[in-house]
């Protein structure tokens, strides 16, 4: 291991409460592409505003509903890897994601909070009532309560974050020990600001990324990817 990484390691072998902060790039060796990385990101391919805004859906939900469930489908067939496995196999991790795939859950990992929802919730775009029926990519289901729209359980651009899950969030970054970000460019809020809750406290915060990013001047950047960094890490 090279010394960061030993020095890093020892951080988390003191701590009691680790705090691991993911984003698409902890998901990025399992497969699944991630937002901003030149030539590969979703969004260098999709447009956000078109397809993962409240305003789209509004407008014409049809193909961001099978966009969704492309997603969903590309999660199911991902593996979670042995970063995540790490991450899951240590009793003193809690995650926080802004990711919507479910491989933190399937390695094992028991406390999960999701901020920007997950490709595996669905719920009625009006009153809300959760949907756990079928789900098809050609037709869109309606409410069986309002008979509106049934929609992905994410977050769009426009929306607002999940209430609880943003103060389970919160809470845990206040009292962690250590906090581990890993694989996210820090570019969006309010999601990237809950590192600096603890950063504020005093807390250690590491960082697992390949390159330097927003979050980077507020932690302590270990260069390398989430599948080979985190297991020597944890
Ligand atoms: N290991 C660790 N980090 C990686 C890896 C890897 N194997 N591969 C890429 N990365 C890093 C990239 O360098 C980048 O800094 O992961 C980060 C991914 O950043 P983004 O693509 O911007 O993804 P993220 O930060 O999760 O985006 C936040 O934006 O579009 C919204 O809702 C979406 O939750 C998402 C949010």
């Amino acid at each position: 291991m090279n010394t960061c990484v030993e020095q890093a390691a020892r951080v988390i072998q003191d701590a009691q409460r680790v705090e691991v902060f993911t984003g698409a790039g902890m998901s990025a060796e399992s497969g699944l592409d991630t937002f901003r990385d030149a030539t590969t990101g979703i969004w260098s391919k999709v447009d956000p505003q078109a397809m993962a805004s409240i305003g789209a859906w509004a407008k014409d939900p049809e193909p961001m509903w099978r966009w969704y469930l492309h997603r969903r489908d590309l999660a199911l067939r991902a593996q979670p890897h042995a970063g995540h496995r790490a991450v899951a196999a240590s009793a003193k991790t809690a995650v926080t994601t802004q990711n919507i795939d479910d491989l933190h859950e399937r390695a094992g990992s028991g406390t999960v909070t999701h901020l920007h929802g997950s490709l595996f919730e669905f719920r009625c775009s009006i009153c809300a009532r959760p949907w756990r029926g079928e789900v098809h990519p050609e037709t869109i289901p309606e409410c069986p309560l309002c008979g509106n729209l049934i929609r992905p359980g994410v977050v769009w651009f426009g929306e607002a974050l999940p209430h609880r899950e943003w103060e389970e969030a919160e809470q845990r970054m206040s009292t962690a020990d250590a906090v581990i970000i890993v694989g996210t460019s820090g570019v969006v809020q309010p999601a990237a600001s809950l590192p600096l809750v603890a950063f504020d406290l005093g807390t250690p915060v590491l960082e697992v990324s390949p390159v330097a990013t927003e979050l980077s001047r507020y932690s302590r950047l270990i260069q390398g990817t989430a599948e080979k960094v985190l297991p020597a890490l944890l």
